[in-house]
């Protein structure tokens, strides 16, 4: 099913949103039901990430953001934490690889100062290519986490009001955005979460406060292009207000 053109029951055509969040969840329960260890999860839902990434370029998504790894996910098992970062890593050197051809920029929301030293280096490579590319933009949240970021802003307010370069009449939903990790980068649309839970987890607080959200039962590694199909068409029935009245 592809989404260009295609007019809705009636008449509207149905529209993309540009910019969709996915909150990558549920790939431990996919491994447990099989009777793997989570890792398989992990890396089944890496490669669904892969799949779903391509559908939504193609139909025409101009923003695609991943909660792939959380600040609070370091809590985790060392061995999975080590599984998910050699995926992360993986992954990150295939789309350094291909993003040129596969026209995909990357943004990278999260604090990296946590990160090893080789995935900092190869996320400034990822920056620098990703300033010459004109395409979907990918934004990966990894060691990410809501409260963090915009205690993260908080602080470099802070900074600039004590340095006397603003003074605190003068910050403004604006500043503050634009200390956020996803500075420059539209709110998401469409925020969806699969595997039945029904939270947000500190998940883009800020930038989701219009998003519209979708939840399914569906677990991350079962996830696939009717899906998207499906939430898109959900998105398609909201009716957006931001806070206004209608007309
Ligand atoms: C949540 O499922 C998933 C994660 C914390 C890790 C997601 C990371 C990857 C798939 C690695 C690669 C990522 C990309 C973007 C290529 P869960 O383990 O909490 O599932 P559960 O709730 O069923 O236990």
């Amino acid at each position: 099913m592809r989404f260009f053109g295609r007019k809705k029951k009636h008449g509207a055509p149905a529209s993309v949103p540009e910019h969709i969040a996915i909150i990558l969840d549920g790939n431990g329960r996919w491994a447990r039901k099989r009777g793997m260890p989570r890792t398989a999860g992990h890396a089944r839902g890496a490669e669904t990430f892969r799949r779903v990434a391509t559908y939504c370029r193609d139909i025409g998504v101009k923003y695609l953001t991943a909660y792939a790894f959380s600040t609070e996910n370091w809590r985790r098992p060392p061995e999975e934490v080590a599984e998910i970062w050699r995926l992360l890593r993986e992954y990150l050197d295939e789309t350094y690889e291909r993003m040129e051809r596969d026209r995909v920029k990357v943004r990278i929301l999260g604090g990296r100062e946590e990160m090893p030293e080789d995935v900092r280096e190869l996320l400034a490579k990822i920056d620098e290519k990703s300033r010459r590319i004109d395409g979907i933009t990918l934004c990966l949240c990894i060691n990410y986490g809501s409260r963090d970021e915009i205690t993260r802003a908080a602080r470099l307010l802070a900074e600039d009001a004590a340095a006397g370069k603003i003074s605190p009449e003068e910050i403004t939903e604006d500043s503050i955005a634009s200390r956020l990790y996803s500075a420059g980068i539209p709110d998401p649309d469409l925020v969806i979460r699969p595997s039945g839970e029904v939270r947000l987890s500190n998940f883009l607080l800020w930038q989701c406060a219009y998003s519209e959200l979708y939840f399914t039962d569906t677990l991350w590694p079962d996830f696939g292009e009717e899906d998207i199909d499906r939430a898109v068409a959900e998105y398609n029935r909201r009716d957006r207000r931001y806070g206004g009245v209608k007309g």
